[in-house]
Protein backbone atom coordinates (compact mmCIF):
# COMPACT_ATOMS: atom_id res chain seq x y z
CA UNK A 1 0.00 0.00 0.00
CA UNK A 2 0.95 3.70 -0.12
CA UNK A 3 2.20 5.80 2.78
CA UNK A 4 -0.86 4.85 5.50
CA UNK A 5 0.32 8.09 7.31
CA UNK A 6 -1.19 10.24 4.36
CA UNK A 7 -4.54 8.94 5.28
CA UNK A 8 -6.58 11.59 6.56
CA UNK A 9 -8.87 10.70 8.92
CA UNK A 10 -9.33 13.43 12.24
CA UNK A 11 -9.81 10.97 14.71
CA UNK A 12 -6.70 9.22 14.61
CA UNK A 13 -4.15 9.88 17.43
CA UNK A 14 -0.92 11.36 16.58
CA UNK A 15 0.71 8.59 19.00
CA UNK A 16 -0.65 5.16 16.98
CA UNK A 17 0.66 6.98 13.38
CA UNK A 18 3.55 7.33 15.18
CA UNK A 19 3.86 3.56 16.05
CA UNK A 20 2.48 2.87 12.89
CA UNK A 21 5.62 4.42 11.08
CA UNK A 22 7.87 2.31 13.02
CA UNK A 23 6.39 -0.85 11.35
CA UNK A 24 5.25 0.52 7.91
CA UNK A 25 6.92 -2.44 6.23
CA UNK A 26 4.71 -4.46 8.20
CA UNK A 27 1.79 -2.71 6.54
CA UNK A 28 3.02 -3.04 3.20
CA UNK A 29 3.50 -6.54 3.50
CA UNK A 30 0.16 -7.44 2.50
CA UNK A 31 1.29 -10.19 0.05
CA UNK A 32 3.79 -11.50 2.63
CA UNK A 33 7.20 -10.80 2.57
CA UNK A 34 9.84 -11.96 -0.34
CA UNK A 35 12.66 -13.71 -0.29
CA UNK A 36 11.39 -16.23 2.43
CA UNK A 37 10.38 -19.97 2.38
CA UNK A 38 6.98 -21.21 2.77
CA UNK A 39 4.91 -24.57 2.86
CA UNK A 40 2.77 -24.88 0.09
CA UNK A 41 2.20 -29.10 0.27
CA UNK A 42 2.46 -31.99 1.91
CA UNK A 43 4.51 -34.31 0.28
CA UNK A 44 1.96 -36.99 0.68
CA UNK A 45 -0.29 -34.40 -1.67
CA UNK A 46 2.63 -34.09 -4.51
CA UNK A 47 2.37 -37.11 -7.27
CA UNK A 48 5.38 -38.10 -9.08
CA UNK A 49 4.74 -36.31 -12.79
CA UNK A 50 1.10 -34.74 -11.67
CA UNK A 51 1.68 -30.83 -12.14
CA UNK A 52 -0.45 -28.93 -9.37
CA UNK A 53 -1.55 -25.16 -9.61
CA UNK A 54 -1.42 -23.31 -6.21
CA UNK A 55 -0.86 -19.51 -5.46
CA UNK A 56 1.50 -17.75 -2.95
CA UNK A 57 1.87 -13.94 -2.79
CA UNK A 58 -0.58 -13.16 -5.73
CA UNK A 59 1.94 -15.53 -8.29
CA UNK A 60 0.54 -18.47 -10.04
CA UNK A 61 3.27 -21.06 -9.84
CA UNK A 62 2.96 -24.81 -10.53
CA UNK A 63 4.43 -27.91 -8.57
CA UNK A 64 5.52 -31.26 -9.98
CA UNK A 65 7.27 -33.82 -8.91
CA UNK A 66 10.19 -35.39 -11.20
CA UNK A 67 11.91 -38.77 -10.43
CA UNK A 68 10.92 -37.84 -6.66
CA UNK A 69 12.21 -33.77 -6.17
CA UNK A 70 9.85 -31.38 -6.39
CA UNK A 71 9.84 -28.50 -9.07
CA UNK A 72 8.15 -25.41 -8.99
CA UNK A 73 7.49 -22.99 -12.27
CA UNK A 74 5.15 -19.89 -12.79
CA UNK A 75 1.78 -20.84 -14.46
CA UNK A 76 1.51 -18.31 -16.89
CA UNK A 77 2.68 -19.37 -20.97
CA UNK A 78 5.06 -16.74 -22.15
CA UNK A 79 3.48 -16.49 -25.71
CA UNK A 80 -0.07 -14.92 -24.15
CA UNK A 81 -0.47 -15.23 -20.58
CA UNK A 82 -2.51 -18.38 -20.56
CA UNK A 83 -2.34 -20.44 -17.37
CA UNK A 84 -0.44 -23.63 -18.05
CA UNK A 85 -2.48 -25.50 -15.43
CA UNK A 86 -6.34 -24.55 -17.73
CA UNK A 87 -5.51 -27.41 -19.59
CA UNK A 88 -2.30 -29.62 -18.05
CA UNK A 89 -0.51 -31.43 -20.90
CA UNK A 90 3.06 -33.26 -20.51
CA UNK A 91 4.44 -35.18 -23.10
CA UNK A 92 7.56 -35.89 -21.74
CA UNK A 93 8.20 -36.59 -17.87
CA UNK A 94 10.29 -33.05 -17.45
CA UNK A 95 8.17 -31.10 -19.30
CA UNK A 96 4.68 -29.22 -19.45
CA UNK A 97 3.27 -27.86 -23.23
CA UNK A 98 1.17 -24.91 -23.16
CA UNK A 99 -2.14 -26.39 -24.49
CA UNK A 100 -2.77 -23.43 -27.04
CA UNK A 101 0.19 -23.25 -29.51
CA UNK A 102 2.28 -25.79 -27.96
CA UNK A 103 5.15 -24.00 -26.44
CA UNK A 104 6.86 -26.27 -24.15
CA UNK A 105 8.84 -25.52 -20.67
CA UNK A 106 11.68 -27.51 -18.86
CA UNK A 107 10.33 -28.01 -15.30
CA UNK A 108 13.81 -27.81 -14.16
CA UNK A 109 14.69 -24.56 -14.91
CA UNK A 110 11.67 -22.88 -16.81
CA UNK A 111 13.47 -22.77 -20.45
CA UNK A 112 11.44 -23.14 -23.23
CA UNK A 113 13.08 -26.09 -24.49
CA UNK A 114 10.63 -26.51 -27.45
CA UNK A 115 7.84 -25.26 -29.71
CA UNK A 116 5.31 -28.03 -31.03
CA UNK A 117 3.30 -25.93 -33.23
CA UNK A 118 7.03 -24.14 -34.62
CA UNK A 119 9.88 -26.19 -34.12
CA UNK A 120 11.70 -23.56 -36.35
CA UNK A 121 11.17 -20.86 -33.60
CA UNK A 122 14.28 -18.50 -32.98
CA UNK A 123 12.45 -18.52 -29.03
CA UNK A 124 13.29 -21.24 -28.69
CA UNK A 125 15.95 -21.78 -26.18
CA UNK A 126 15.86 -17.80 -25.98
CA UNK A 127 13.03 -17.44 -22.88
CA UNK A 128 12.74 -19.06 -20.06
CA UNK A 129 9.72 -18.69 -17.02
CA UNK A 130 10.72 -17.98 -13.47
CA UNK A 131 11.23 -20.94 -11.51
CA UNK A 132 11.71 -21.49 -7.30
CA UNK A 133 13.79 -23.58 -5.39
CA UNK A 134 12.37 -26.25 -3.08
CA UNK A 135 12.86 -28.06 -0.39
CA UNK A 136 11.20 -30.89 1.42
CA UNK A 137 11.32 -31.26 5.11
CA UNK A 138 9.26 -33.16 7.82
CA UNK A 139 6.69 -34.04 5.59
CA UNK A 140 6.05 -30.45 4.16
CA UNK A 141 7.37 -29.35 0.42
CA UNK A 142 8.46 -26.03 1.10
CA UNK A 143 9.05 -22.68 -1.98
CA UNK A 144 11.30 -20.07 -1.81
CA UNK A 145 9.17 -17.44 -2.74
CA UNK A 146 12.44 -14.68 -4.24
CA UNK A 147 15.17 -13.99 -6.39
CA UNK A 148 18.26 -16.02 -6.35
CA UNK A 149 21.30 -15.15 -8.39
CA UNK A 150 22.72 -17.04 -11.21
CA UNK A 151 25.09 -19.63 -9.34
CA UNK A 152 23.66 -18.30 -5.52
CA UNK A 153 21.65 -20.22 -3.30
CA UNK A 154 18.92 -19.50 -1.60
CA UNK A 155 19.39 -18.89 2.43
CA UNK A 156 18.58 -21.90 4.44
CA UNK A 157 15.21 -23.55 4.86
CA UNK A 158 16.14 -23.62 8.53
CA UNK A 159 16.52 -19.61 9.12
CA UNK A 160 13.10 -19.52 8.05
CA UNK A 161 11.93 -21.68 10.68
CA UNK A 162 10.86 -22.19 14.21
CA UNK A 163 14.08 -23.37 16.36
CA UNK A 164 13.60 -27.21 16.66
CA UNK A 165 11.66 -27.91 13.86
CA UNK A 166 14.02 -30.13 12.34
CA UNK A 167 14.99 -31.63 15.29
CA UNK A 168 15.50 -35.38 14.39
CA UNK A 169 13.35 -36.44 17.04
CA UNK A 170 10.07 -34.53 15.81
CA UNK A 171 7.58 -35.77 13.80
CA UNK A 172 5.06 -33.86 11.83
CA UNK A 173 1.40 -34.32 11.11
CA UNK A 174 -0.89 -31.58 10.05
CA UNK A 175 -3.45 -30.44 7.74
CA UNK A 176 -4.07 -27.69 5.29
CA UNK A 177 -7.28 -25.15 4.75
CA UNK A 178 -7.77 -22.13 2.94
CA UNK A 179 -8.93 -18.99 4.92
CA UNK A 180 -10.89 -15.97 4.10
CA UNK A 181 -8.57 -13.38 5.66
CA UNK A 182 -4.98 -11.91 5.06
CA UNK A 183 -2.37 -13.67 6.49
CA UNK A 184 -1.24 -10.91 8.88
CA UNK A 185 -4.46 -11.78 10.64
CA UNK A 186 -3.46 -15.38 10.88
CA UNK A 187 -0.47 -14.91 12.67
CA UNK A 188 -1.76 -12.23 15.02
CA UNK A 189 -5.39 -14.16 15.96
CA UNK A 190 -2.65 -16.97 16.79
CA UNK A 191 -0.44 -14.94 18.79
CA UNK A 192 -2.31 -12.83 20.34
CA UNK A 193 -3.18 -13.95 24.18
CA UNK A 194 -6.11 -12.65 24.87
CA UNK A 195 -8.21 -13.85 22.03
CA UNK A 196 -8.35 -16.90 24.63
CA UNK A 197 -11.69 -15.17 24.81
CA UNK A 198 -12.80 -16.97 21.66
CA UNK A 199 -12.23 -20.59 23.26
CA UNK A 200 -14.36 -20.31 25.95
CA UNK A 201 -17.21 -22.47 24.40
CA UNK A 202 -14.93 -25.23 23.56
CA UNK A 203 -15.72 -28.53 23.69
CA UNK A 204 -12.05 -29.07 23.62
CA UNK A 205 -11.85 -27.52 27.35
CA UNK A 206 -14.30 -30.18 28.87
CA UNK A 207 -13.23 -32.80 26.41
CA UNK A 208 -9.75 -32.40 27.70
CA UNK A 209 -10.34 -30.99 31.55
CA UNK A 210 -8.18 -28.12 29.90
CA UNK A 211 -7.53 -24.57 32.19
CA UNK A 212 -8.58 -21.96 29.62
CA UNK A 213 -8.92 -18.62 31.17
CA UNK A 214 -11.24 -16.02 29.83
CA UNK A 215 -7.85 -14.14 28.96
CA UNK A 216 -4.61 -12.82 30.48
CA UNK A 217 -4.32 -9.63 32.98
CA UNK A 218 -1.39 -7.64 31.98
CA UNK A 219 1.20 -7.74 34.97
CA UNK A 220 3.75 -4.98 35.30
CA UNK A 221 7.28 -5.06 33.46
CA UNK A 222 5.81 -7.56 30.40
CA UNK A 223 8.67 -9.11 28.83
CA UNK A 224 9.29 -10.48 25.40
CA UNK A 225 12.69 -12.48 24.19
CA UNK A 226 13.19 -10.88 20.43
CA UNK A 227 15.49 -13.27 18.25
CA UNK A 228 16.76 -11.10 15.67
CA UNK A 229 20.45 -12.21 15.19
CA UNK A 230 21.38 -12.57 11.47
CA UNK A 231 22.54 -16.13 10.99
CA UNK A 232 19.08 -17.36 13.16
CA UNK A 233 15.41 -17.59 12.86
CA UNK A 234 13.79 -14.16 13.51
CA UNK A 235 11.05 -13.92 15.89
CA UNK A 236 9.15 -13.01 19.06
CA UNK A 237 8.62 -15.21 21.98
CA UNK A 238 6.13 -14.93 24.11
CA UNK A 239 7.32 -16.61 27.82
CA UNK A 240 3.63 -15.88 28.96
CA UNK A 241 4.66 -16.77 32.62
CA UNK A 242 5.53 -13.79 34.39
CA UNK A 243 3.88 -11.12 31.86
CA UNK A 244 0.00 -12.38 33.00
CA UNK A 245 -2.30 -13.45 35.19
CA UNK A 246 -4.90 -15.51 34.05
CA UNK A 247 -8.12 -14.66 34.28
CA UNK A 248 -10.83 -17.08 35.31
CA UNK A 249 -13.56 -14.96 36.60
CA UNK A 250 -15.22 -12.00 35.21
CA UNK A 251 -16.93 -9.37 36.35
CA UNK A 252 -19.22 -6.28 35.14
CA UNK A 253 -20.42 -3.46 37.25
CA UNK A 254 -18.69 -5.59 40.58
CA UNK A 255 -21.17 -8.64 39.62
CA UNK A 256 -19.86 -11.75 38.56
CA UNK A 257 -20.93 -11.74 34.98
CA UNK A 258 -19.06 -15.02 33.36
CA UNK A 259 -16.43 -17.63 34.57
CA UNK A 260 -14.60 -20.09 32.25
CA UNK A 261 -13.11 -23.87 33.21
CA UNK A 262 -10.28 -24.07 35.57
CA UNK A 263 -9.34 -28.03 36.67
CA UNK A 264 -8.22 -28.73 40.10
CA UNK A 265 -5.21 -30.38 40.75
CA UNK A 266 -1.97 -30.60 38.47
CA UNK A 267 -2.84 -29.81 34.73
CA UNK A 268 -1.16 -29.29 31.51
CA UNK A 269 -0.74 -25.66 30.22
CA UNK A 270 0.72 -24.10 27.17
CA UNK A 271 4.53 -23.71 28.17
CA UNK A 272 5.08 -20.67 25.65
CA UNK A 273 4.02 -18.99 22.32
CA UNK A 274 5.88 -17.59 20.00
CA UNK A 275 5.31 -16.20 15.94
CA UNK A 276 8.88 -16.30 13.32
CA UNK A 277 9.27 -14.92 10.07
CA UNK A 278 7.82 -15.08 7.58
CA UNK A 279 4.71 -15.73 9.65
CA UNK A 280 4.98 -19.02 11.98
CA UNK A 281 3.64 -19.94 15.00
CA UNK A 282 4.43 -22.04 17.67
CA UNK A 283 1.95 -22.84 20.36
CA UNK A 284 4.45 -25.39 23.19
CA UNK A 285 2.93 -28.04 25.40
CA UNK A 286 -0.23 -27.88 23.35
CA UNK A 287 -2.28 -29.95 22.73
CA UNK A 288 0.30 -32.15 24.90
CA UNK A 289 3.25 -31.80 26.90
CA UNK A 290 5.03 -33.35 24.30
CA UNK A 291 3.76 -31.88 21.50
CA UNK A 292 4.24 -28.67 19.40
CA UNK A 293 1.64 -27.13 17.65
CA UNK A 294 3.21 -25.01 14.69
CA UNK A 295 1.09 -22.90 12.45
CA UNK A 296 2.09 -21.61 9.66
CA UNK A 297 -0.10 -18.51 7.57
CA UNK A 298 1.01 -18.44 3.69
CA UNK A 299 -0.02 -15.54 1.79
CA UNK A 300 -2.35 -16.85 -1.39
CA UNK A 301 -3.82 -13.45 -2.06
CA UNK A 302 -4.61 -10.24 -0.27
CA UNK A 303 -7.43 -11.50 1.07
CA UNK A 304 -6.34 -15.29 1.63
CA UNK A 305 -4.09 -17.20 3.25
CA UNK A 306 -3.10 -20.80 3.43
CA UNK A 307 -3.57 -22.42 7.15
CA UNK A 308 -0.46 -25.20 7.66
CA UNK A 309 -1.78 -26.81 11.06
CA UNK A 310 1.00 -29.31 12.06
CA UNK A 311 1.61 -30.77 15.36
CA UNK A 312 5.13 -31.36 15.52
CA UNK A 313 5.71 -34.65 18.70
CA UNK A 314 9.16 -35.36 20.07
CA UNK A 315 10.14 -38.62 20.63
CA UNK A 316 8.69 -40.37 17.67
CA UNK A 317 11.75 -41.82 15.26
CA UNK A 318 10.65 -45.74 15.27
CA UNK A 319 8.00 -46.87 12.60
CA UNK A 320 5.90 -48.44 15.95
CA UNK A 321 6.04 -44.77 16.94
CA UNK A 322 4.92 -43.16 13.83
CA UNK A 323 1.96 -46.02 13.25
CA UNK A 324 1.11 -44.89 16.91
CA UNK A 325 1.51 -41.26 16.02
CA UNK A 326 -0.69 -40.86 13.36
CA UNK A 327 -3.60 -43.18 15.08
CA UNK A 328 -3.86 -40.63 17.65
CA UNK A 329 -3.49 -37.76 15.47
CA UNK A 330 -6.36 -38.90 13.30
CA UNK A 331 -8.91 -39.95 15.98
CA UNK A 332 -7.92 -37.13 18.87
CA UNK A 333 -6.18 -34.19 17.92
CA UNK A 334 -7.38 -33.58 14.57
CA UNK A 335 -10.87 -33.25 15.28
CA UNK A 336 -10.59 -32.04 18.44
CA UNK A 337 -7.97 -29.48 18.43
CA UNK A 338 -7.39 -28.86 14.85
CA UNK A 339 -10.26 -28.57 13.71
CA UNK A 340 -12.81 -28.36 17.21
CA UNK A 341 -10.70 -26.18 19.28
CA UNK A 342 -9.21 -24.11 15.92
CA UNK A 343 -12.39 -23.50 13.69
CA UNK A 344 -13.18 -20.71 16.54
CA UNK A 345 -9.57 -19.20 15.16
CA UNK A 346 -10.64 -19.05 11.46
CA UNK A 347 -14.69 -17.56 11.86
CA UNK A 348 -12.48 -14.62 14.22
CA UNK A 349 -9.65 -14.46 11.36
CA UNK A 350 -12.44 -13.87 8.82
CA UNK A 351 -14.57 -11.88 10.80
CA UNK A 352 -11.32 -9.25 11.02
CA UNK A 353 -10.78 -9.19 7.17
CA UNK A 354 -13.03 -6.37 6.15
CA UNK A 355 -11.75 -4.26 9.19
CA UNK A 356 -8.45 -4.58 7.65
CA UNK A 357 -9.29 -4.75 3.77
CA UNK A 358 -7.88 -1.28 2.62
CA UNK A 359 -5.73 -0.88 5.47
CA UNK A 360 -6.80 1.57 7.05
CA UNK A 361 -7.74 -0.60 10.00
CA UNK A 362 -3.85 -0.58 11.03
CA UNK A 363 -4.27 2.99 11.54
CA UNK A 364 -7.62 3.13 13.35
CA UNK A 365 -7.55 0.25 15.44
CA UNK A 366 -7.41 0.46 19.47
CA UNK A 367 -4.52 -2.07 20.82
CA UNK A 368 -4.19 -2.49 24.29
CA UNK A 369 -1.66 -3.54 26.46
CA UNK A 370 -2.17 -7.23 25.76
CA UNK A 371 -1.27 -6.01 22.29
CA UNK A 372 1.93 -5.55 23.26
CA UNK A 373 3.36 -8.73 21.66
CA UNK A 374 1.97 -8.20 18.29
CA UNK A 375 3.25 -4.51 18.06
CA UNK A 376 6.89 -6.70 18.89
CA UNK A 377 6.39 -8.84 16.21
CA UNK A 378 5.01 -6.46 13.70
CA UNK A 379 8.38 -4.43 14.33
CA UNK A 380 10.43 -7.42 14.05
CA UNK A 381 8.83 -8.56 10.94
CA UNK A 382 9.05 -5.13 9.48
CA UNK A 383 12.74 -4.51 10.05
CA UNK A 384 13.99 -8.13 9.55
CA UNK A 385 11.95 -9.46 6.69
CA UNK A 386 14.22 -9.75 3.97
CA UNK A 387 12.02 -8.06 1.05
CA UNK A 388 8.05 -7.20 0.56
CA UNK A 389 6.06 -9.52 -2.00
CA UNK A 390 4.46 -7.18 -5.03
CA UNK A 391 1.87 -8.14 -7.39
CA UNK A 392 3.23 -9.83 -9.77
CA UNK A 393 3.86 -8.64 -13.59
CA UNK A 394 2.03 -11.22 -16.08
CA UNK A 395 4.60 -12.09 -18.57
CA UNK A 396 7.77 -11.21 -16.82
CA UNK A 397 10.13 -13.09 -19.22
CA UNK A 398 14.02 -13.93 -18.35
CA UNK A 399 15.42 -13.37 -21.32
CA UNK A 400 18.03 -16.56 -21.73
CA UNK A 401 21.11 -15.23 -23.83
CA UNK A 402 22.13 -17.74 -26.80
CA UNK A 403 25.70 -18.56 -26.75
S1 LIG B 1 -0.50 -18.99 -25.17
FE1 LIG B 1 0.75 -20.62 -24.61
S2 LIG B 1 1.56 -21.31 -26.45
FE2 LIG B 1 0.36 -19.64 -27.01
FE1 LIG C 1 -6.81 -19.63 19.14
Amino acid sequence: MNDVSDAKNPIVDPAVVAQLKSWGGYVDAKLGFRNHWYPVRFSDELEEGKPSPFQLGGEKLLINRIDGKAYCMADTCLHRGVPLSEKIECYSKATITCWYHGWTYDFKDGNLCDILTDPNSKMIGNRALQTYPVEEAKGLVFVFLGDVAEGDKPPALALDLPPGFLDEDRYALGIRREIGSNWRLGAENGFDTTHIFIHKDSTYITARDAPIPLGFATLPGLELDIHDRDDAPKGVVDPLMGNYQPVFAAEIDGKPALSSHRPDGAHQTIFRISLWLPGILTVENHPEPDITQVEFYVPIDERRHMYFQVLSKAGVTQPEQVQRYREEFTSLHEPLALRGFNDDDIWAREASQSFYDDDRGWLEEQLFEADHNLIAWRKLASDHGRGIQRPPKTGAAKVVEKL
